[in-house]
């Protein structure tokens, strides 16, 4: 069977982190965040994360060249033979080319791209709430609460908030998602694999929407 990659497309705060992992995990398919592989080096204090650190800090994007890179070494290990769940990745158009250039090896073409539509008034409310676990998990103090304030409700460890979501840098971010991200819904439409997503819903609602695309796709 040939592999299976999905995109994940959305503005900062749209949900596509939450909505990714629960749809690798529905479809026995890795989840491949770039956020989350860049804060994994922020966190080793590798080169890429601290060169990384200074992109991310300024809601800037990380270069192309090195984030393909990145990718593209994540995708060819074996946990990735049937495929991902790519989220925040392609963020630019030469990434994307770059993207189905990398697929093309293995014979296979990105089969569909959820956009998860929401309103940016309802993107700043989702980041300034937000708190992370730091193996990823994502919460959301009025939205997506754990049980105790601030801990993780499975290891039990202190949450955090991203350094990046303060109001000044989630307008940055959504500013640069609009002129370097935007057009990738095109790109991706004239493909015909491009579904919308009414990301304003529950967050239930919303992985029901991408399931059923994913398997009419
Ligand atoms: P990254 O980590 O990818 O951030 P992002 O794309 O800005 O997206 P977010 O993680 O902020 O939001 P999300 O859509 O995943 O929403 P979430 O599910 O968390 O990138 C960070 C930085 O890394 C970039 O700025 C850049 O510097 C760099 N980078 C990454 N990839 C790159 C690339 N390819 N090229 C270059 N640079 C790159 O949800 C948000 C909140 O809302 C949560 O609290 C959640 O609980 C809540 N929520 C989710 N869904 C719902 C719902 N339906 N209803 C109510 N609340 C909800």
């Amino acid at each position: 069977m040939k592999p299976l990659y999905i995109v994940m497309l959305g503005p900062p705060g749209a949900g596509k982190g939450t909505q990714a992992k629960q749809i690798a995990q529905e479809l026995g398919l890795v989840h491949v965040s770039t956020g989350d592989l860049f804060r994994e080096n922020l966190k080793n204090e590798t080169d890429l994360g601290v060169l990384a650190q200074r992109y991310m800090n300024k809601g800037e994007l990380v270069p192309d060249e090195v984030t393909v890179q990145m990718v593209e070494e994540r995708l060819s290990r074996p946990d990735c033979e049937k495929g991902a769940v790519l989220d925040g990745f392609p963020r630019t158009a030469a990434q994307a080319k770059a993207l189905d250039g990398m697929l093309g090896k293995y014979d296979a073409v990105v089969k569909a791209v959820p956009y998860i539509k929401v309103p940016d008034r309802v993107l700043v409310e989702r980041l300034s709430g937000r708190w992370m676990s730091h193996s990823g998990r994502v919460y959301h103090e009025k939205y997506n609460p754990p049980t105790v304030k601030w801990i993780d409700d499975l290891d039990g460890s202190q949450l955090y908030q991203r350094d990046d979501d303060k109001p000044e840098t989630v307008r940055h971010r959504i500013k640069v998602y609009n002129q370097q991200t935007a057009p990738l819904i095109d790109y991706y439409h004239d493909k015909g694999v491009l579904v919308e997503i009414d990301g304003t819903q529950a967050i239930d609602a919303v992985r029901d929407d991408i399931l059923n695309a994913v398997r009419q796709n």
